[in-house]
C-alpha cells in the first residue's frame, strides 16, 4: 500500500491509529471506517531533558496512553511498565474487544487485538512487566513500588491500575458459585467461552442492564443460549436513553427471545453444592418473588476504581484517586489516570477517557502544560441486530423530561427508532435504535455540537 501515512480518529471513542486509510473497524470500540477523521497537522511533541526513571503501574488504555506521551516528549527517559492480569497476555490488549472473543477466538490472532505491537515496545525502550508479579505497596517517600519479591525505584509514577466489576451487597451471594462470573479480562471471556462452548449451558441470568451485559446477552443468544436478564432500574441505559428509547431497545431485546425482568431486586439465592441453581427475584409485575434458575450467573453491575494500593500509600482517595487537572495526585511525584482516577468528582469508566487523562498525566509528569478536560463521548452498542447511539444529552440531564422539546420517529415495525432532544430550540442530543450501520453517528454528533436549530436538525430523523 503506497501512500501518505496518517493519523484516523474514531469519532465514537476518540482511539487514533495511523494509516494510508482508516482501519476497516476501530479496534477499541468497534465503530465502522466511516466514523474515522483525518488528524491533519497533528503539533509534534515538545521534548524535555528528562532522564529518570518512569514507572507506570498498569497496562490498559490509561497506561499504554501515558507511555506514548511521555516517551513523545523524554526520549532518554527509563520507561518500566507493570502490571498483572490473572492470564498472562503477552502485550497490553483493546480490552473492549474481549467481548467478541466469545463468538470470534481468532480475534487473538490479530495483529489489531493489541495495542502496539511487540516490535513498539523495543523500538521505544520500553520494558513490560507482564508477567504475574503482583504489586504490593508504593512507598511515596522513598519513591519506589514493592513488586514481587523486588523494589523498583521510580522518580515519577503513573498509577493507571483501573477498576474491577463490583457486586453491590444484595447480589454479592450471587458470585459465590462455580458457576458465577464477572467479565473483565480477557481471561474471564476464555472461561465463559470454555463453558458454553464445551455444552451443558442451556440458560444464563445476567445481573445488571448495562452495556457489558447487553452486549454478551447478544453474544450469548447467538450462540443458542436461553438468556434471562435482570435489571435494577425501572428503565434500560437509563443514563443513555429516555423512557420512549428505553423501550424501543426492549423491543429490540425481546424480539430476540431475551428474557428481561426492569426493577428487579435480588432477593435470595439457592445454592446446589458448588453452584448456583437458582435466584429469587422481587419484579414489579408479579406480587411473589420469581424464581429464576440458570447454568450460569453472570454479574456485570458497574466497577469500582481500584484504589487500594493509593489508599495504602497516603494518597487522597475518595470513589478513585483524587487527581488535579494535570492529573496529579496528592502526591507531586504521582500521577493517576483512567478508571482509577476522579477528577472534579467524577470517575469516568471510559476509554476515551483512560486515553485522554493517560496522554495528559504522561505529559505533566514532565512538567509540561497539560490539562484534562472531559470530552462527551457518543455511547454506540451493536447487539440485538441493531445499533444503539445515544449522542449527547438524550433526555436524562435535565430533571423534568417536559424541559426538552423532541422530535421522534419511532416505527416498530421497522425496527427504527430515532429521536432528536432539543434545549431552547438547538439541538443538544440524539439517540438512534435501528438496524444498518452506525454512520448516522457522524452527523448526529457534529449537529449536537453545533446546537443545530430544530428546523435544519428535523432532517435527522430521516435515514
Ligand atoms: C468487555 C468490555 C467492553 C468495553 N467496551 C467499551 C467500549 O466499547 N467503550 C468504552 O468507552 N469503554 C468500554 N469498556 C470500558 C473500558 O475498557 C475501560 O474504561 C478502559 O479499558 C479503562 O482503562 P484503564 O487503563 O483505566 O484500566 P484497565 O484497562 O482496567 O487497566 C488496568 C491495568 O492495571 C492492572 N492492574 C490492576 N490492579 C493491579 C495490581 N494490583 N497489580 C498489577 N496490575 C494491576 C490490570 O492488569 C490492567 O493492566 C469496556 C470494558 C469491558 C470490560
Ligand atoms: N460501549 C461501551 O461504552 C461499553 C461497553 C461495555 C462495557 N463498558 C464499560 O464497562 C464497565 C462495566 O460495565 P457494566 O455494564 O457492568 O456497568 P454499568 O455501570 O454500565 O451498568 C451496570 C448496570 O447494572 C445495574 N445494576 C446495578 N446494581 C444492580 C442490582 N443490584 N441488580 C440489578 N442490576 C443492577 C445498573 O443499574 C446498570 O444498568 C462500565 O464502566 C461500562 O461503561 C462500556
Amino acid at each position: 500500500m503506497t501512500g501518505k501515512v496518517r493519523l484516523w480518529k474514531c469519532v465514537v471513542c476518540g482511539e487514533v491509529f495511523p494509516g494510508v486509510y482508516p482501519p476497516e473497524t476501530c479496534a477499541a470500540c468497534g465503530a465502522s471506517f466511516e466514523m474515522f477523521v483525518a488528524l491533519d497537522n497533528v503539533e509534534e511533541a515538545p521534548k524535555t531533558d528528562f532522564q529518570g526513571h518512569i514507572v507506570v503501574l498498569g497496562a490498559g488504555a490509561a497506561a499504554i496512553s501515558a507511555v506514548k506521551a511521555a516517551r513523545a516528549s523524554a526520549p532518554q527517559a527509563e520507561i518500566t511498565v507493570i502490571a498483572e492480569e490473572p492470564v498472562l497476555p503477552t502485550l497490553p490488549y483493546f480490552r473492549p474487544s474481549i467481548s467478541d472473543y466469545l463468538s470470534d477466538p481468532a480475534i487473538l490472532t490479530k495483529d489489531s487485538f493489541w495495542l502496539q505491537p511487540a516490535a513498539w515496545y523495543q523500538q521505544n525502550n520500553i520494558t513490560l512487566r507482564l508477567q504475574g508479579e503482583k504489586i504490593r505497596a508504593i512507598n511515596p517517600q522513598a519513591r519506589t513500588v514493592q513488586v514481587g519479591a523486588s523494589t523498583v525505584h521510580y522518580d515519577k509514577l503513573v498509577y493507571a491500575l483501573g477498576a474491577f466489576n463490583c457486586a453491590p451487597p444484595p447480589v454479592e451471594p450471587l458470585l459465590r458459585g462455580a458457576n458465577s462470573m464477572t467479565l473483565r479480562t480477557l481471561e474471564d471471556f476464555k472461561r465463559l467461552r470454555t463453558v458454553v462452548t464445551a455444552g451443558g449451558v442451556k440458560k444464563a441470568l445476567l445481573m445488571g442492564g448495562g452495556i457489558l451485559n447487553l452486549e454478551v446477552a447478544s453474544e450469548l443468544l447467538s450462540l443458542g443460549v436461553g438468556v434471562t436478564v435482570l435489571e435494577v432500574m425501572p428503565r434500560m441505559l437509563p443514563r443513555q436513553l429516555d423512557a420512549a428509547g428505553s423501550r424501543a431497545l426492549v423491543r429490540a431485546m425481546q424480539a430476540k427471545g431475551l428474557v428481561l425482568h426492569t426493577g428487579a431486586q435480588l432477593e435470595g439465592v439457592t445454592m446446589d453444592g458448588p453452584r448456583v441453581k437458582e435466584v429469587r427475584v422481587k419484579v414489579p409485575e408479579q406480587p411473589a418473588p420469581a424464581t429464576i434458575d440458570a447454568d450460569i450467573f453472570i454479574v456485570s453491575c458497574g466497577v469500582k476504581s481500584a484504589t487500594d494500593l493509593a489508599k495504602s500509600a497516603g494518597l487522597a482517595v475518595n470513589r478513585g484517586v483524587v487527581v488535579d487537572k494535570r492529573m496529579a495526585t496528592s502526591d507531586p511525584n504521582i500521577f493517576a489516570c483512567g478508571d482509577c482516577a476522579e477528577h472534579l468528582g467524577l470517575v469516568i469508566p471510559s476509554w476515551n477517557n483512560a486515553m485522554t487523562q493517560g496522554a495528559v498525566a504522561g505529559k505533566a509528569l514532565l512538567g509540561l502544560d497539560a490539562s484534562f478536560e472531559r470530552q462527551p463521548t457518543p455511547i454506540l452498542m451493536d447487539a440485538f441486530d441493531v445499533k444503539v447511539i445515544s449522542v449527547g444529552d438524550a433526555g436524562s440531564a435535565l430533571p423534568n423530561p417536559t424541559q426538552y422539546t423532541t422530535l421522534e420517529r419511532d416505527e416498530p415495525q421497522n425496527s427504527i427508532f430515532r429521536k432528536l432532544f432539543f434545549v431552547g430550540g438547538k439541538l443538544v442530543g440524539a439517540i438512534v435504535i435501528a438496524p444498518g450501520e452506525a454512520n448516522v453517528i457522524h452527523a448526529l454528533t457534529s449537529a449536537v455540537a453545533e446546537g443545530m436549530p430544530l428546523g435544519r436538525a428535523a432532517r435527522l430523523l430521516l435515514d
